[in-house]
């Protein structure tokens, strides 16, 4: 975030919070040892650690041998992937049509193991269609990953009845939480998953650390071996400063109980009204439509839009994006870009959304250092960046 650059694009990262880089620093200068070393250097690291990890374990809900430590959310669903299928012969894994990248390449990855992956049809706002779950949930399915709450389009899951879906069935059930925790903790103890995925730095805690929460005995191998860290899951002295700077982090965040209600509270009380406010502000330019409107399965902080000319004729996201930088407001396009070449988005074509305008999205995602003041300029940037790219 340059101090000149309305930041909007909470999805993407998030400025670790004060307290978290004063924490870290401190354990840089007072804990660095190693926590494995048996001297009184690496004592303190351990003790660090261990009261890092107690915390965190203590604001989701799980027990100590239920956390793996990892250095993102990639990583943490490859080990959740990766490690289930290595205990059982090549079956079929179900995971939406809306998924990140980093499922995707960990399905690509099983694929060339022999594994079938098929892929959760979803509506017009990225919701899966129930209807399939019985099919789905059939033999041979053998693993289940769900994105909780997805970074393009901000549709919410109904993650937890998924999970007692797969539970019934006794499948191993992984969500992609990384959008989702940042809004609001969910009770891993009264919740039916078997792994949980989400990263540090997309809720401010620190870059370079993830957590993926498990069920004892679900992962039957890690992908890092060696030292026998993280209960043999996941080798590789611990990152003790910045797992104590996202202990920090967490704190901040609300519960929900996601078992009653579908979407998570917000980051913060205000995030939501914030959000709607910035939308109904929009809706005054024209050939602009807010994607996934539906309030109880959508992000909080996240207002996904596609954007047109002053003529209805599809805009680039990318070119907007770009525009609205030069304009001083930092913001997100859906559509990837591989080599250098604006590509449809999945997500879009999953959507369904009519083909032409699968590369006009631009997203906006909301933080906790953002007021309502701060965006009362963007409707106005947005039309001025509509008109640049015309
Ligand atoms: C839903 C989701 N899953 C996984 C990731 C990957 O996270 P990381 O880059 O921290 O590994 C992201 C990051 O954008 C994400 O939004």
């Amino acid at each position: 975030m340059t101090p000149s650059e309305l930041y909007l694009d909470a999805a993407a990262t998030t400025p670790p919070l004060p307290t978290v880089i004063e924490c870290i620093n401190a354990v840089q200068r007072d804990a660095w040892g190693n926590p494995s070393s048996l001297h009184g250097t690496g004592l303190v690291a351990a003790e660090r650690l261990a009261r890092s990890r107690q915390a965190i374990t203590k604001q989701l809900g799980a027990q100590d041998d239920e956390l793996i430590f990892t250095s993102g959310a990639t990583e943490s669903v490859h080990l959740a992937l990766l490690g289930v299928a290595a205990g059982c012969p090549p079956g079929r894994l179900v995971i939406s049509a809306v998924e990140h990248p980093a499922v995707e390449g960990a399905a690509a990855q099983l694929e060339q193991r022999g594994w079938t992956v098929v892929r959760w049809p979803v509506d017009g706002r990225g919701q899966i269609r129930l209807e399939y779950l019985d099919e789905l949930l059939s033999p041979p399915t053998l693993l289940v990953s769900l994105i909780w709450g997805q970074s393009e389009v901000g549709t919410v899951q109904p993650v937890p009845l998924v999970a007692r879906a797969c539970r019934e069935r006794g499948i191993p059930c992984h969500t992609d939480a990384t959008q989702l925790i940042p809004q609001g903790l969910m009770d891993w103890s009264a919740s039916s998953l078997d792994l949980l995925t989400f990263s540090s730095h997309k809720l401010q805690g620190p870059r370079g650390i993830g957590v993926l929460l498990h069920r004892p005995g679900v992962l039957a191998q890690p992908l890092l071996s060696g030292g026998g860290q993280e209960g043999g899951h996941r080798a590789g002295t611990e990152a003790v400063a910045l797992i104590a700077g996202l202990a920090v982090a967490l704190q901040h965040l609300p519960r929900f109980n996601a078992e009653r209600s579908l979407a998570p509270p917000g980051s913060t009380p205000q995030i939501r009204s914030l959000r709607d406010r910035l939308q109904s502000q929009l809706a005054a330019i024209p050939a602009l439509t807010v994607i996934n409107a539906a309030e109880d399965q959508r992000l909080p902080h996240h207002l996904a839009c596609l954007i047109g000319d002053r003529r209805g004729l599809p805009l680039s996201g990318r070119r907007m994006v770009q525009q609205l930088s030069r304009l001083g407001v930092a913001c997100s396009s859906g559509s990837a870009c591989r080599s250098g070449q604006a590509q449809d988005s999945d997500v879009l074509t999953a959507m369904d959304i009519a083909p032409r305008w699968r590369q006009s999205l631009v997203r906006f995602s909301l933080g906790p250092w953002l007021s309502s003041d701060d965006l009362e300029s963007v409707p106005q940037l947005l039309q001025q960046a509509i008109d640049a790219c015309t």
